[in-house]
């Protein structure tokens, strides 16, 4: 079981509620599509990617992002159970999406510079460690049925 101080479960609790369950998860899903095009090629159903524009602009990728961020409200609200929380996504992602678990951590990492840009200077350092713990809890649920 991941040790959580007080003070990561208050700030990540706070920080939590600053995100926006409807957009910010598009937004870091674009972000990927865009820093990351070979992640393309997960989302080929989802129509135009080829720029900026077509990935803000595709309701796909803003419907999947929410999906996903519906999925990190749930560990949020779970930091004790993470692992078991992510279980069956595990599984899917593994066995039946086949997406390479290394996709995880960069999603992680754009979405905290999404959180960054909201968040501005109360972004602060011991913000950012809280959340990058975060992220490397879900980051190994995520990857936990990979073998
Ligand atoms: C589907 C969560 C990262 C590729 C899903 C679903 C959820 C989810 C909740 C829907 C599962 C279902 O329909 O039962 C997450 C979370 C991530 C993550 C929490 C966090 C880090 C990624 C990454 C990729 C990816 C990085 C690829 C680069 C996919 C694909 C689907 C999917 C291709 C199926 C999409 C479709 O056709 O509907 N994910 N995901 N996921 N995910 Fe992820």
């Amino acid at each position: 079981m991941v040790d959580w101080t007080d003070e990561e479960r208050a700030t990540i609790n706070t920080v939590w509620k600053r995100v926006d369950l409807e957009h910010d998860g598009g937004d870091a899903l674009g972000r990927l599509l865009l820093v990351y095009p070979w992640t393309q090629r997960y989302f080929s159903s989802f129509g135009s990617l080829s720029n900026a524009a077509a990935i803000a602009g595709n309701a796909k990728v803003q419907a999947h992002g929410k999906k996903v961020l519906g999925a990190l409200d749930n560990a949020a609200h779970h930091l004790d159970s993470i692992k078991a929380t992510l279980h069956d996504l595990s599984d899917i992602h593994a066995h039946r999406l086949h997406v390479d678990p290394e996709n995880f951590r960069r999603f992680g990492e754009v979405f905290v510079i999404v959180l960054a840009g909201k968040l501005g200077s109360s972004f602060s350092p011991p913000v950012q460690g809280a959340v990058e713990k975060f992220f490397a809890v879900v980051v190994d649920g995520l990857s936990h049925e990979y073998h």
